[in-house]
């Protein structure tokens, strides 16, 4: 009895292992696809979207984010409401992660891990682009070093692109993006994280649990998104102020981005 009692035991524990979508992690396969965004495509490679990455209905998102990273549902439909205008199908009610690629509808030049359009693929990891923007990183990201790499980028990018151009939506999109991944893996309060943890998810497109990274136990909301991204805008123009200081006084060239 007790012999089949704990073979039970071991089963169930078993079947939940293989079932918790944190440990489901799968690549891509043909067929299936990714876009700019190292979050979606992650919680896709882990099942919390469809792996198929394709027709991704409000529904399919708000569940997604809630059971990968508790996000409540008002900053999911608050999202997806600019996910589906990617959709070139006007009026749809999905849409796919390779829509979300379409140059400067939401998808923007200086991206912190992609090269620009001009340049190349904007959906896919590029290494020598994400190491300029980790070289600002200390141990710990924060609302400082993480500005400091956007302005890196920017001014990167621009150099090397003549097409270069970024939009007011694509400028919020830029702060709310670093808002959000420091607050998603890190602490949304003190908006901090641990270097590691960042540097995992856009290199493995996979949830960094291996290093001790948990789903928060608090939700987070559309408040919390806008209330930290003002709080890296607020040091963007700080840091951008600063080095037009540096610029007059002769001893810096921005390249005229300012
Ligand atoms: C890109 C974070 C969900 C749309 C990015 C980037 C980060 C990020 C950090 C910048 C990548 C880079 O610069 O290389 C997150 C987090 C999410 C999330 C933490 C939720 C946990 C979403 C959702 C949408 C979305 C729901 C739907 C609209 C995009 C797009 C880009 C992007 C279009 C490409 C922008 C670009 O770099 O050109 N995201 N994202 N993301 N994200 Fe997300
Ligand atoms: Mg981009």
């Amino acid at each position: 009895r007790l012999a089949a009692f704990f073979s039970v035991a071991v089963a169930v524990a078993a079947i939940n292992t293989t079932q918790d979508p944190f440990e489901q992690w799968r690549g891509p396969e043909a067929g299936h696809v990714r876009g700019p965004c190292p979050f979606l495509n992650t919680f896709a490679n882990h099942g919390f979207l469809p792996r198929s990455g394709k027709y991704i209905t409000q529904k399919d998102l708000a569940d997604g984010l809630f059971n990968a990273v508790h996000f409540d549902a008002n900053i999911s439909h608050f999202l997806f409401g600019f996910a589906v205008g990617t959709n070139p199908e006007p009026n749809s009610t999905w849409f796919s992660l390779d829509h979300l690629s379409r140059h400067n509808v939401l998808e923007h030049d200086a991206s912190l891990s992609r090269v620009d359009a001009y340049v190349g693929h904007a959906d896919v990891f590029n290494q020598q682009a994400f190491d300029e923007t980790r070289s600002y990183w200390g141990d710990v990201v924060n609302v400082e070093s993480g500005t400091a790499s956007i302005i890196s980028r920017m001014r990167t990018c621009k150099a090397a692109n003549p097409k270069y151009s970024l939009s007011e939506l694509g400028e919020g999109f830029i702060l709310g993006e670093t808002a959000a991944f420091i607050s998603i893996l890190g602490d949304a309060q003190s908006i901090t994280v641990d270097k590691k943890l960042v540097e995992y998810l856009f290199q493995n497109e996979r949830l960094p649990t291996k290093l001790g990274w948990k789903r928060s136990s608090t939700p987070f909301t559309t408040d919390l998104l806008l209330g930290n991204l003002d709080k890296v805008r607020l040091e963007y123009n700080k840091q951008l102020k600063s080095t037009l200081q540096r610029k007059r006084s002769g001893g810096f060239h921005l390249n005229g981005m300012v």
